[in-house]
C-alpha cells in the first residue's frame, strides 16, 4: 500500500469498527516504535482503548532489547490497555495477545503454533512477536502497552540475513494476497473475546486454551532469564503463565519470563 493512502485507508476503516479495546487510534506511516508512542500517550492519561498502528517502523523493539526489523507489509501496532484485574496477572496478556495473534493467523488455514511465552511460529519460523510493557504501583496495574508484531505480507529478503532463516509471513505461508484490514479486524474481534475472558478473572480458560496451541510442553528445552540459563524438559505452564521446567537435578523450577529455545533445533534459533 502506497504510504499517503495508508494512514487515511486504515483511519476510516477503524472508525468503522466497533470494538471496545479500539475506541481511539493513531495511525502513522513511518514511527520509530508504536510502543514507544503508546507508552508515552498512556503516561500522558490515554485511555484504555487507544491503538497507535505504523506502516512501518524505523527503531521496532522486541522483548530482551531485541530489535523487531518492520519492514512494509507487517503488521505493528500496539494498544493501550487499563485491565482492573489484580497487577500480578498482568504477564498473563501476553498469552490473551498470542492466543489472539495464532487464531486470527489460523483463520488463513494455516498451523500456528506458540512458544512460551509468545512466539507465534508456522513450520518452526517465527511469523509474530509480542512486548507487554506496563507500570503500576502495589497491587494496582497503572497501564499495559501491548505490542504485536506480525509478519503479514512482508518481503522476507528485506530482513536481514540472520533474520530471514528464522522467519516467515503469512503471504508466504499460504502464496496469496492477504488484506491487510480484513486482517486487522480478525485480530481486533479475536484480541476482544480473549481480553473478556481476562478482565472476568477466568484466567484458567486462557492458560488451557493457550496449551492447545503452545508447541512447547514435553520439549526438552534452554530457558534464558535475566539472571541464568536453565535446561530441562516443559513440563507444564501453570495457571499464573509460570513455566514449569523439570530440570536434570530432579528439580521442578517454575520460570515467569524468559527467552526459550527448543533443543532440536538449538542450531536455527
Ligand atoms: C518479540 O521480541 O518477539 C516481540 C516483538 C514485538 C514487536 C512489536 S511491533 C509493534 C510494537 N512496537 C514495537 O516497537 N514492538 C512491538
Amino acid at each position: 500500500m502506497k504510504e499517503a493512502s495508508f494512514v487515511k485507508k486504515t483511519e476510516s476503516f477503524l472508525k468503522k469498527l466497533d470494538f471496545d479495546v479500539v475506541k481511539k487510534s493513531f495511525v502513522f506511516d513511518d514511527l520509530d516504535s508504536t510502543n514507544s508512542t503508546a507508552k508515552d500517550l498512556a503516561k500522558a492519561g490515554g485511555a484504555e482503548g487507544a491503538v497507535v498502528i505504523a506502516r512501518i517502523q524505523s527503531h521496532g523493539r522486541g522483548r530482551f532489547e531485541r530489535i523487531w526489523e518492520s519492514p512494509e507489509g507487517g503488521v505493528y501496532l500496539s494498544l493501550i490497555l487499563r485491565p482492573s484485574v489484580p497487577r500480578q496477572n498482568t504477564s498473563l496478556l501476553s498469552f490473551v495477545a498470542a492466543l489472539a495473534v495464532t487464531k486470527s493467523i489460523n483463520t488463513y488455514g494455516v498451523h500456528a503454533t506458540i512458544k512460551w511465552p509468545n512466539d507465534v511460529r508456522v513450520n518452526g519460523r517465527k511469523i509474530a512477536g509480542i512486548l507487554l510493557e506496563s507500570e503500576g504501583e502495589g497491587p494496582t496495574i497503572n497501564y499495559v502497552v501491548v505490542g504485536i508484531g506480525i509478519n503479514l505480507a512482508i518481503d522476507l529478503k528485506k530482513l536481514s540475513s540472520d533474520l530471514q532463516t528464522r522467519s516467515t509471513s503469512l503471504v508466504n505461508e499460504v502464496h496469496h494476497p492477504v488484506d491487510y484490514h480484513e486482517f486487522l479486524r480478525t485480530l481486533f474481534m479475536t484480541f476482544e473475546h480473549y481480553y473478556t475472558v481476562f478482565e472476568g478473572q477466568r484466567f484458567g480458560e486462557i492458560i488451557d486454551e493457550w496449551k492447545t496451541y503452545s508447541d512447547t510442553l514435553g520439549k526438552s528445552i534452554k530457558v534464558r532469564t535475566m539472571t541464568e540459563t536453565l535446561q530441562g524438559t516443559a513440563v507444564d505452564v501453570d495457571q499464573s503463565g509460570f513455566l514449569l521446567l523439570w530440570t536434570a537435578s530432579g528439580e521442578t523450577k517454575k520460570i515467569l519470563s524468559g527467552d526459550c529455545l527448543y533443543c532440536d533445533e538449538l542450531d536455527h534459533t
